[in-house]
C-alpha cells in the first residue's frame, strides 16, 4: 500500500514536471481541489474526448451531440431532486476539527477488511505453493471466515442505514466499529449531518434582487431539457442518445487524490432514452459497450471492474459504477444508470410541458426511460495516466520514466531529432517535421544528447521519436525508435507518415471497439 502511495506521489509530481496538471492559482498558494491542465495534459484530455465523442457520436447512427449552457434555470435543480437531495453526509471530529464523509469513512473501513482477507490469501498461497487451492481456502480458514463474516455484517447494515438515510444509525456505525480520526487518533465525532453540494450564485439585478442561480452540478439536465428540441429537430426515433461534455461543479467536502475528486470537473454523458419496460435490457447493453471502450485502450483488462449499487439515486432501477484500479485501490471512473422516466415527469411536472413522444409503431405517446453513460473526463484522464506509467531499469544501472500512453491519446505523436546540431541534420530534420506536422502532433528537439532527448519524450509519452542522422542525406531514411521496446529501425522518409498513421490513428482505436 505504502508503496502503492508512492507511485500516486510521484505520479502528481510528474503531472507538474512535465506540463500535464498544476495546481490552480499556483502562485497564490492554491485553491483547493483545483486544477489547470498544462500544455500535455490538455493534448491529453482533448484526445481523450475525442475518442468518446467519435465513439457516441459515430458508431452510433442514433446517437446525437449537443452542448448546454452552464447557467439553467434554477427550478430545474428543484425538479431534478439537487436541491432537496444532493447532499453528503458529514461528520466532524470535535478534537481535530476535520471533517470527513461518513459513508466515505464506513467505505474505507470495509475496504480494510478486505485488505485484511486479501493478506491471509497472500500468505497462504506462499506458504502452499503449487498446491494452493483459494476458493477453499477462503471458505474454510478460519480467520478469513471471521473476518468476512464482521466485513458482510457491516456491509449490509452500512446498505441500509444509506437507502434509509439514516444519519444517526451510519454515526452508530462509525462509533461501533471503533472507528477514529487519522489526525487526532480519537473518537470524539460529532452528529451526521447533511451538506449540499451545488455551488449558487445570482444572476442579473431587479428590484426584488438578483435571482439565485446554480453552477451545474452534472451536464444531464441540460440533455433533458432540450429532449424535444432535439427530437424534434432532428427528426430522431426512439432509441436515440444524446451525448454532452461539459463542466460541472460541485462544493466536494473531502476534496483529495488530486484530479479524482475536483470541484470544478467536466463530465462526458450521453442520455439514451428508450420505451417503457425495455431499459433494463438496454442497461446491460450499454455496460457491455461502455467495459469495451475502456478495455480498447489496451491498459489491461485486469484494472476494470463493475461495481453494481448498494444504495440507488432517487432517480434510478438499476446502477454500477465501472471502477479502475487506481494507485490508491479500484475507484470509479464512470457510472451507468437506468433512470427510469424521472427526470423528464419532473421536468414535465414543474415545468408545464409536455415531454412525451409519440411512438408511430406503437400508436401511443409516453415518456421515455433514460439509460445515461456518466464518465469524468479528468478521472479518465487519471485513469489512462496511472495505467501508463512505468519506472523501468535499463541496462547499465540507469533508469527510465516511461508513460505508456495509448498511442491514439499521446500528446505528442512523434519527435523528429537530429542526431547532431550542425552538418545539415537540422535543416533536413525541420524538413520532415514540416511535412509530419500536418498530420501529427510533432516536436523538434536539437538540444542535449539523443539519449537525453529520448528520455524527455519517453517522460511525456511520445510512442515515436525520428532520428535524422549523417546517412539520412543520401539515403534518405531515418532511424524510428519505439517508445516501449526502445527498439528502433530504418525506414525510408517516405514511408514514415503511413507508418506513424497506422500505429496513432483514432480510427484504428475506435475499430477495436467493435461497437
Ligand atoms: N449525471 C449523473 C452523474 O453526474 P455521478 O456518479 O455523480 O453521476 C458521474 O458522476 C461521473 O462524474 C463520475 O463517475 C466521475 O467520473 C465524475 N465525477 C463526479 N464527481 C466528480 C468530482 N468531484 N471530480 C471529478 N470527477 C467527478
Amino acid at each position: 500500500m505504502a508503496q502503492q502511495e508512492d507511485v500516486f506521489k510521484k505520479l502528481v509530481s510528474h503531472c507538474k514536471e512535465y506540463g500535464f496538471v498544476f495546481p490552480s492559482s499556483e502562485i497564490y498558494d492554491g485553491l483547493g481541489a483545483v486544477y489547470d491542465y498544462g500544455q500535455n495534459g490538455v493534448e491529453l484530455k482533448n484526445n481523450i474526448k475525442k475518442y468518446w465523442w467519435d465513439s457516441m457520436t459515430l458508431l452510433h447512427d442514433n446517437v446525437v451531440g449537443i452542448d448546454s449552457a452552464i447557467f439553467m434555470h434554477p427550478t430545474i435543480w428543484k425538479a431534478s431532486g439537487h436541491v432537496d437531495a444532493f447532499n453528503d453526509p458529514l461528520i466532524d471530529n470535535k478534537d481535530s476539527k476535520k471533517r470527513y464523509r461518513a459513508d466515505v469513512l464506513i467505505e474505507e473501513q470495509l475496504a480494510k477488511y478486505d485488505d485484511k482477507i486479501n493478506k491471509e490469501v497472500e500468505k497462504a498461497a506462499k506458504r502452499f505453493g503449487d498446491s494452493f487451492d483459494e476458493a477453499q481456502f477462503r471458505g474454510t480458514n478460519p480467520r478469513v471466515l471471521e473476518i468476512t463474516e464482521k466485513r458482510d455484517v457491516l456491509h449490509t447494515r452500512f446498505a441500509k442505514a444509506l437507502n434509509d438515510n439514516n444519519l444517526e444509525e451510519l454515526r452508530q456505525i462509525i462509533v461501533d466499529e471503533e472507528m477514529v480520526c487519522p489526525v487526532s487518533g480519537t473518537r470524539n465525532w460529532t452528529e451526521v449531518r447533511q451538506f449540499n453540494l451545488m455551488f449558487s450564485t445570482e444572476m442579473g439585478s431587479t428590484s426584488d434582487g438578483a435571482m439565485k442561480i446554480y453552477l451545474r452540478p452534472e451536464t444531464a439536465q441540460g440533455i433533458f431539457v432540450n429532449f424535444l428540441n432535439v427530437q424534434k429537430s432532428g427528426r430522431m426515433k426512439i432509441p436515440f442518445g444524446i451525448a454532452q461534455i461539459g463542466k460541472a461543479f460541485r462544493n466536494e467536502i473531502v476534496a483529495r487524490q488530486f484530479v479524482f475528486r475536483m470541484r470544478e470537473f467536466e463530465q462526458m454523458e450521453m442520455q439514451f432514452f428508450v420505451r417503457p419496460g425495455e431499459e433494463l435490457n438496454w442497461f446491460a447493453q450499454w455496460k457491455e459497450t461502455r467495459i469495451r471502450w475502456h478495455k480498447a485502450l489496451g491498459l489491461g483488462d485486469r484494472k476494470y471492474r463493475f461495481h453494481d449499487h448498494d444504495k440507488l439515486a432517487h432517480y434510478a432501477n438499476a446502477a454500477t459504477d465501472i471502477e479502475f484500479e487506481m494507485p490508491f485501490g479500484f475507484k470509479e471512473v464512470e457510472g451507468i444508470h437506468s433512470r427510469t422516466d424521472f427526470d423528464l415527469s419532473s421536468h414535465e411536472k414543474y415545468s408545464g410541458k409536455k415531454l412525451q413522444y409519440f411512438d408511430p409503431e406503437l400508436n401511443q405517446s409516453y415518456t421515455p426511460y433514460v439509460i445515461e453513460t456518466s464518465i469524468g473526463v479528468d478521472r479518465m484522464f487519471l485513469s489512462v495516466l496511472a495505467g501508463s506509467y512505468c519506472e523501468e531499469a535499463l541496462e547499465g544501472g540507469d533508469t527510465r520514466v516511461v508513460l505508456k500512453l495509448p498511442p491514439a491519446l499521446a500528446p505528442v505523436k512523434l519527435a523528429v531529432l537530429p542526431l547532431v546540431k550542425k552538418d545539415g541534420l537540422p535543416e533536413k530534420a525541420l524538413e520532415i517535421r514540416n511535412e509530419l506536422k500536418f498530420s501529427f502532433n510533432c516536436q523538434y528537439d536539437e538540444k542535449d544528447s539523443i539519449g537525453k532527448r529520448y528520455r524527455r519524450q519517453d517522460a511525456i509519452g511520445t510512442p515515436y521519436c525520428v532520428t535524422i542522422d549523417h546517412d539520412t542525406l543520401n539515403d534518405h531514411q531515418v532511424t524510428i525508435r519505439h517508445r516501449d521496446t526502445m527498439q528502433q529501425e530504418r525506414v525510408p522518409v517516405a514511408d514514415l507518415q503511413s507508418i506513424i498513421a497506422e500505429k496513432v490513428s483514432l480510427k484504428n482505436l475506435l475499430k477495436q471497439i467493435k461497437s
